[in-house]
């Protein structure tokens, strides 16, 4: 038996072998099938961008039209569904009522036909088709109205956007969101790829997968941080109290929300990407003052932290755009997960090619070999 030290968090221990994404955090490069992060931001759909990384090649026009008419006729979620999620608390948190949804659709759909290419791609279209529609319908129905239901003619990105906003959407703020999308759908071994890994190795539903994953995103190390960033934000108030704040900050040694990451020591690219739509969106849509705020934040911390590789993450810039297409805070990431579905996907497919069930092993540091004191005697 190999004996391996115990590493906090898995560091730099390899979970599985992949072909789906590759990151060098020193350069600051990520690739998706072997495609820069850039290139897909400025030529891709989210749509396509998932065929990519579902089945591992880029589609063809007839491969592609066909993905996309069969997510649109999956768009819509059953009414049991919908129902079921009227009765959940409108103080709940989105990312909990997406998980509930999410897992709800094993009941509905036959289990386990693993082996079934149809299985898999109904599995993957529903998914794709319904995560949107539920975190839509959850927004709507919390506030106490009906959900909207999809418009056949919008495409995925435009038609979120119509079911959450009611109307049908700039088409520059559409675009802007589907790049949101596709900067979001994967990235390597991440916490809640992992757990959609450790899921699917046990050879259960690509519905319990998906829903392991979208709990495990909701954390705030890891998809809610962008929420904090915003909380952060408007709790800074004003560009004169950005050095203040940062100070104490460090002084506390709490985290700053946005900044930092396991694998890039530079600038995160997605973030760069972000900022640069975050601009487009300023320029049409007016100015956003927690912009200066988030530069200077940006500035100071570079300034203070650089030297140890913290510099902004995915999460820094996105919140500013979110907020800019009129998505409310809590639905930041709800919104990654409409992504994300597509990378844990990918990985649910690629676990099940070359399965064996997670079974690691533990540094056992406790006890041996304890008398059992009856309860009168503790
Ligand atoms: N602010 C201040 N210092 C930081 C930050 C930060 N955001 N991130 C890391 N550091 C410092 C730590 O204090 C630590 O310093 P030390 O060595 O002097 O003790 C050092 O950098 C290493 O930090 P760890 O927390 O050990 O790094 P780890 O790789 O475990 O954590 C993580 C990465 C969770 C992303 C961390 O940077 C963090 O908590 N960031 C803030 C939350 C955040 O933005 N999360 C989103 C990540 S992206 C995503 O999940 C989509």
């Amino acid at each position: 038996m190999i004996v391996c030290e115990f590493r906090p968090g898995l560091e730099d221990i390899p979970a599985a072998q992949s072909s789906i994404s590759d990151v060098d955090g020193h350069k600051g490069i990520l690739e998706y099938r072997g495609i820069r992060i850039e290139e897909l931001a400025e030529n891709s759909t989210f749509l396509e961008t998932a065929y990519l990384l579902i089945w591992g090649a880029l589609p063809t026009a007839d491969q592609l039209t066909s993905f996309e008419q069969e997510v649109r006729e999956h768009r819509r979620i059953k009414y049991r569904i919908r129902d079921m999620m009227k009765c959940f608390p409108e103080s709940g948190h989105p990312m909990d009522a997406l998980q509930a949804s999410a897992a709800a659709l094993g009941l509905f759909y036959s289990r386990r036909d693993l082996h079934n290419p149809i299985y898999i791609r109904d599995a993957v279209v529903r998914l794709l088709a319904n995560i949107p529609t539920m975190v839509a319908a959850f927004q709507l129905m919390r506030k106490g109205n009906d959900p909207v239901p999809p418009h056949d003619e919008l495409d995925y990105s435009g038609n979120f956007l119509y079911m959450l906003n009611e109307k049908q959407p700039d088409p520059l703020a559409a675009r802007i969101f589907d790049v949101c999308l596709i900067l979001h759908a994967e990235h390597t071994m991440n916490a809640s790829t992992f757990s959609a890994r450790v899921t699917a190795s046990t050879l259960t539903d690509p519905y319990a997968v998906v829903a392991s994953a979208v709990g495990t995103l909701g954390g705030p190390l890891h998809g809610g941080a962008n929420e904090e960033v915003i909380q952060m934000l408007e709790e800074i108030g004003s560009v004169k109290n950005v050095v203040p704040y940062i100070e104490d900050c460090l002084q506390r040694k709490a985290k700053i929300m946005g900044f930092g990451h396991r694998v890039y020591k530079v600038k995160d690219p997605r973030a760069t990407i972000l900022q640069n739509l975050a601009e487009q969106l300023f320029a049409k849509f007016g100015h956003d003052k927690y912009y200066d705020i988030a530069q200077e934040i940006e500035r100071v911390v570079e300034e203070k932290l650089g030297g140890k590789g913290i510099y902004p993450n995915v999460d820094f810039y996105s919140g500013l755009v979110y907020r800019k297409l009129g998505i409310p805070t809590d639905l930041f990431t709800p919104v990654f997960a409409i992504a994300r579905v597509a990378g844990w996907l990918a990985h649910w497919k690629e676990q099940l090619a070359e399965n064996r069930i997670f079974r690691p092993t533990q540094v056992y540091n406790g006890h041996h070999n304890l008398p059992y004191k009856p309860i009168e005697q503790r």
